[in-house]
């Protein structure tokens, strides 16, 4: 398979907000469709790499060796118990990158690089730490399209200003390729007129950067990482499972678009 990868990262300086989960539930549906689909855990927490039933490596070929160019991608990406899902998994040494690489020459270009060294996927997925460090300027230069998750609650903009003007800061010096593809609603409680308000409010100033499927609140998804399994395959039928699929659809919907329209 010779192409090269579309590359999305899933960004939002605030923790908590479902990043992780859109990640790996997106990947996991464009995998269903057997797609070739990475997912690169840039998050030392690493709660990506356990959500796909993995280990954070230490010492092993991780996302932090590739970054720092000691490994290369195609030999450090392992397989996951999905078919066509693969994981470049996290390393705790990732909490080190920005003290470390702070007297490199152009620090922010690493991602980008290592990831130019690959035909081998279709779809690459990027899951970020919870700040706007090095690291996820790393995952902002390598990707082709930013997917932000927004969690129905009060503050929940909080941060997304500064996050967009990041975007505008790496699209204007290091990377023109770069877009912001959807801000996605997460945790939507159908029940909570705050949930309904914050909607509308995110909707109302951003328009039609926000994707129409809503991911409400389903306690499913919280316990499929326990599982080692991402929602759609620990209960396809939940809610949750559902309204991601139903998003992975927007995703691709709106990805032909922009390609036909440039
Ligand atoms: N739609 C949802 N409904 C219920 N719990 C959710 C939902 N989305 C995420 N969670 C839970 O909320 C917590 C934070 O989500 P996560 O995806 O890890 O956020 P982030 O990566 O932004 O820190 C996790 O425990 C996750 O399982
Ligand atoms: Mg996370």
């Amino acid at each position: 398979m010779n192409n090269k990868p579309r590359i999305f990262c899933v960004s939002n300086q605030k923790g908590g907000v479902g990043k992780t989960t859109t990640t790996i539930n997106l990947a996991t549906a464009l995998a269903a469709l057997e797609k070739k689909v990475l997912v690169i855990d840039l998050d030392p927490q690493g709660n990506a790499t356990v959500s796909v039933g993995l280990k954070r490596q230490q010492g092993a070929k991780n996302s932090y060796t590739v970054l720092t160019g000691r490994d290369r991608l195609e030999d450090s990406v392992v397989e996951t118990n999905i078919p066509f899902l693969f994981l470049l998994p996290a390393s705790k040494e990732l909490l080190g990158m920005d003290i470390e690489l702070a007297g490199v020459e152009k620090p922010q270009f690493f991602l980008q690089k290592a990831l130019s060294q690959t035909d081998q996927f279709d779809y690459i997925f990027i899951d970020c730490p919870p700040a706007v460090g090095l690291l996820t300027m790393n995952a902002l230069v390598a990707s082709d399209n930013v997917i932000i998750p927004v969690q129905c609650e009060y503050l929940a903009l909080e941060g997304v200003a500064d996050l967009m003007k990041t975007i505008e800061r790496v699209k204007r010096n290091f990377n023109p390729n770069l877009s912001v593809h959807g801000i996605v609603m997460t945790m939507f409680d159908v029940r909570s007129n705050l949930s309904k308000s914050v909607v509308s409010d995110v909707k109302e100033f951003f328009g039609r950067m926000v994707y129409d499927t809503v991911i409400p609140r389903n306690v499913r998804i919280p316990e499929a990482p326990s599982y080692g399994k991402p929602v759609m395959l620990y209960d396809f039928k939940s809610v949750g499972a559902q309204s991601y699929i139903r998003l992975a659809a927007e995703v691709l919907k709106r990805e032909k678009e922009l390609i036909c329209h440039g």
